[in-house]
């Protein structure tokens, strides 16, 4: 019997044999470059594993995920996935994508002190104070969660396009597209928030920089 760890190790293989029976060519394709059209911004959590629920194939999708898929201004690793994406690969597409039942936002909800990580978590409470109007009528708690995790979804979509990244690009008349997603765990299906947002005049006044 093999462990799980083990199991990992063969699994590859053998995917790297499904893929070379479909096409032999398939790794040396791969290993001239990537052209991914789409940046995926999403959770950490192993229930939403960016290619698979989209079908995307490797090559396909730029992928940055933390927790609660966060778009942090002084986070550097963002930041850094964020312009490699847009001024290299000149990807069309960002999309931010939380989930249903993301434990972040959950705990984001609530008072428990768990570690290092209600510093990062305090980001996602700034999103329920921005919207508490709007939250606080919920009764329903699991529906006032679900909200929840559009609502931050929302804020991550908007403070992408606040970075000057973004901004820079669409200035340089490049086309970047930036989309909210919520995915369900419990259903594997995706929503789409309808926030794509195209050009930095949807932003509020005094984050729309001039160039
Ligand atoms: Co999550």
């Amino acid at each position: 019997m093999l462990t799980f760890y083990n199991k990992l190790l063969e699994n590859n293989k053998l995917w790297v044999s499904r893929k070379l029976k479909k096409d032999p060519e398939f790794f040396k394709k791969l290993s001239e470059g990537q052209a991914p059209p789409v940046l995926w911004i999403g959770c950490a959590d192993s229930r939403v594993p960016a290619n698979e629920i989209i079908g995307a194939e490797p090559g396909e999708v730029f992928v940055h995920r933390n927790i609660a898929n966060m778009v942090l201004h002084t986070d550097m690793s963002m930041l850094s996935v964020l312009d490699y994406a847009v001024n290299v690969l000149k990807v069309k597409h960002v999309i931010v994508c939380g989930h249903y039942g993301c434990g972040g936002v959950k705990a984001a909800m609530g008072n428990q002190h768990i570690g290092l990580i209600d510093n990062w978590i305090r980001h996602i409470k700034d999103v329920y104070r921005f919207h508490a109007k709007e939250l606080n009528e919920i009764q329903d708690e699991k529906e006032r969660f679900d909200r929840f995790v559009e609502l931050n979804v929302f804020e991550q979509v908007q403070d992408l396009a606040k970075t000057s990244i973004i901004q820079e690009a669409w200035m340089k008349g490049q086309e970047v597209a930036i989309h909210g997603w919520v995915y369900g765990v419990n259903n594997g299906v995706i929503k789409d928030l309808k926030l794509t947002i195209l050009d930095n005049n949807q932003l509020a006044d005094v984050y729309q920089l001039d160039f």
